[in-house]
């Protein structure tokens, strides 16, 4: 690699930038994690983990990556055989299904077109219609991290409460927490499933579920073989703000610095500061002509933001440029939209300039690729971040 001065822009919606004061409090020395410093920052980390999740269960913290927390919520609370309600939402949504299955669950997967979120309705009649209350668990990805689309979680709550099942809500939170409202005991979610590389600020490598007391007594007449993922042990352990295993001790120190810069700046001004950079993302995103692939207003991400290319335009090539050129990274179409479609960024630690650093990136790109663009997204959203907010 020839050398790049400046600072590479990781665009990518997730893993996301890590913040100087998270990166100096990682690079401290290892601690013994069963002696008494670790449990002053096992307790600390999980007691804010609560405050991010918006609750007051306890939330669960694996060494593992998002795919490992999904786990944890399928074999923790279901047996085999078991059915669960899930949905094509996108890319996350159809391989979260695929573990289901793979798992030995029977899944009903309702399908979808990658451009809207989950259909409460859909959830009330399927639930309503199952009057035997087969289906064990309904599984939703708030944010689908592969569209820019999410899924309104009260309202599917709402619509599972009317159909007076039992189910226990599983909800995938890995981009959308810290970045987005959500709210673990007010929307009466059994499971959530996060990860620490999106809004959290981390590296990768911190898997979360945070746990209800329905999931919990599920837990205990679950048969899905489990051991590693096993809440049980957790949360004996936890107690005493200690882990059954070694945990990322490095990462732990990373998240108490993160959980601080996130309360510090205060939660609700995290979750306006993403929607109002998401909001100057769209109004670029129709300034070039370009169409943002989220189809209902009430469904756009703060995360992220997916953009569909015009037919015959590669969206890959594109980003190859932009990476060449301008040395920033953008998320690749997944799945069906490999080529389609790339996906800006705007989670995590992030500002006004780097997100007009970042939709002048894409636009240099798209002029330098030869995509036809309407007017500059990089004025339009300057304005837009110009207003008061
Ligand atoms: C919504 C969603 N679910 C699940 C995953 C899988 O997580 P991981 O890649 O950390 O295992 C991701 C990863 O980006 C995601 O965005």
């Amino acid at each position: 690699m020839t050398f790049r001065s400046g600072r590479h822009f990781l665009q990518i919606p997730g893993p996301t930038n890590v913040p100087d004061r998270v990166l100096r409090a990682i690079e401290r020395p290892t601690i013994d994690h069963r002696g008494p410093e670790f449990a002053d920052l096992g307790r600390e980390v999980l007691e804010g983990m609560k405050t991010v999740c918006q609750t007051a269960a306890p939330v669960v913290i694996f060494p593992c990556s998002g795919t490992g927390a999904w786990e944890a919520a399928l074999v923790n609370t279901l047996s085999p055989g078991d059915r669960v309600l899930m949905f094509e939402t996108g890319h996350f949504g159809t391989l979260w299904q695929e573990m289901a299955a793979a798992l030995g669950l029977q899944v009903d997967f309702v399908p979808g077109d990658w451009r809207h979120g989950v259909d409460p309705a859909v959830v009330e009649q399927r639930l309503t219609a199952d009057s035997e209350h087969t289906y064990k668990a309904v599984a939703v990805v708030h944010n689908e991290t592969s569209t820019g689309v999410t899924s309104r979680v009260p309202r599917v709550r709402e619509a599972m409460d009317r159909s007076g099942h039992p189910a226990l809500l599983l909800v995938d939170t890995i981009s959308s927490l810290a970045s987005m409202d959500y709210r673990h005991d007010e929307w009466g979610v059994d499971v959530t499933v996060a990860g620490s590389q999106k809004g959290l600020m981390l590296p990768p490598g911190l898997g979360f579920n945070a746990v209800s007391d329905k999931a919990r007594a599920a837990a205990e007449s679950a048969r899905l073989p489990r051991l590693y993922w096993d809440w049980q042990p957790m949360l004996a352990s936890n107690a005493r703000g200690v882990f059954p295993y070694t945990p990322a001790t490095n990462l732990l120190y990373g998240l108490r610095e993160s959980i601080d810069m996130l309360l510090s700046e205060g939660l609700k001004n995290v979750f306006a500061r993403h929607a109002r950079h998401a909001a100057a993302t769209r109004t670029a995103v129709q300034a070039w002509g370009l169409e943002v692939l989220c189809a209902d207003p009430g469904e756009h991400s703060s995360s992220l933001t997916g953009v569909l290319l015009p037919q015959g335009v590669d969206a890959d090539a594109l980003r190859a440029l932009i990476l060449a050129r301008f040395d920033m990274s953008l998320g690749a179409g997944l799945g069906k939209l490999k080529g389609r479609v790339f996906r800006i960024g705007h989670l995590g630690d992030f500002n006004d300039l780097m997100l007009l650093g970042t939709l002048a990136g894409v636009e240099a790109g798209l002029l330098a690729f030869g995509v036809p663009v309407a007017a500059s997204g990089v004025a339009a959203a300057t304005r837009q971040l110009a207003q008061p907010n």
